[in-house]
C-alpha cells in the first residue's frame, strides 16, 4: 500500500511521527535517538524512519518546507498509515521582544497568510490550534527540565522572503512570538482528521534582520528540542 509520495508497507509508521522539514534531519534524529531504526521511505529523498525510543515505537519523517509540502506528507501519513500524532520539529524566526537564539517556542496557535484552512472551512476563519494533550505534555516536560520555552501564537507564512516592512511590528503588537511555515496547515489538517498535532520550534534567527545561528548552534538546538519532544511524548 503506497501513496503517491510514500512507498512504505502498511504499519510502517508508528502512531506518533516527528516531522522535521529537512529529510537529513530526520535521518540524523533516527540515528542519534532511536534504537532499531529502519528507513521506511525514500521517495523524492523525503526520508522516513521508524524505530524505538525507551522501548516504544516512534517514527520521524521529513516534510519539506512550507504548508503544501508538509500537508502532502502529513495527510498521507494520517489517511493511509493511520498516524494519530503529528509533532513538527522545526526552526522559526523570533519576533517577540526578549526571545533569544536557541529559545524554544511551542505553537499554541498559528496565524497564517495561507488559504488552506479557509479552503477547509467554507471561507471562514478557522482558529488553528495545537492539540491540548500534546501541548500540555510538552509544556510540562519543559518545566520539569527547566527548559526555556515560550508557548503562544506563531505565524505560518507562505513567503520566507517576505517584503512587508510593517509585518514584524504588526505581529509583535498582536503577541505573535515567531514566524515559521507549516504549523497552521498542520493544525487544520489535524482538526479535520481528528488527530493530534503540535509544533515545537527552535529560534534560529531574530526578525526583522537580527542575528542568526551557525550550523553548529542549530544542531545543538535541534538535539535539545528532540530530547524534550521525545521525553514528552513517550510515557
Ligand atoms: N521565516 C519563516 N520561517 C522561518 C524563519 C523565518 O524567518 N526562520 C526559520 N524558519
Amino acid at each position: 500500500m503506497s501513496t503517491p509520495h510514500i512507498e512504505a508497507d502498511p504499519g510502517a509508521f508508528a502512531d506518533t511521527v516527528l516531522l522535521p522539514g529537512d529529510p537529513l534531519r530526520a535521518a540524523y534524529i533516527a540515528e542519534r535517538f532511536f534504537s532499531e531504526a529502519e528507513c521506511v521511505n525514500t521517495v523524492r529523498n523525503m526520508l522516513g524512519f521508524t524505530g524505538r525510543f525507551r522501548g516504544q515505537r516512534i517514527s520521524v519523517m521529513g516534510t519539506g518546507m512550507g504548508i503544501p509540502s508538509c500537508l502532502i506528507y502529513a495527510t498521507e501519513l494520517v489517511q493511509h498509515y493511520g498516524v494519530r500524532r503529528l509533532l513538527r520539529i522545526g526552526t522559526c524566526g523570533g519576533v517577540a521582544e526578549g526571545l533569544a537564539l536557541g529559545d524554544l517556542v511551542l505553537a499554541l496557535g498559528a496565524c497564517t497568510d495561507s488559504a488552506v484552512n479557509r479552503q477547509r472551512f467554507a471561507g471562514l476563519d478557522f482558529a488553528a490550534t495545537a492539540s491540548w494533550p500534546l501541548l500540555a505534555r510538552i509544556a510540562a516536560e519543559a518545566a520539569a527540565q527547566h527548559c526555556r520555552l515560550k508557548v503562544g501564537n506563531v505565524f505560518s507564512s507562505d513567503l520566507f522572503y517576505a517584503t512587508d516592512p510593517d509585518a514584524t511590528v504588526r505581529m509583535r503588537r498582536m503577541g505573535v512570538l515567531a514566524v515559521e511555515m507549516e504549523a497552521a496547515g498542520l493544525y487544520g489538517l489535524a482538526a479535520e482528521r481528528g488527530v493530534e498535532a503540535a509544533a515545537l520550534l527552535s529560534v534560529s534567527d531574530l526578525l526583522p534582520d537580527g542575528a542568526s545561528m551557525s550550523a553548529e548552534q542549530r544542531r545543538a538546538g535541534l538535539d535539545r528540542m528532540v530530547e524534550l519532544a521525545l521525553s514528552a511524548i513517550i510515557e
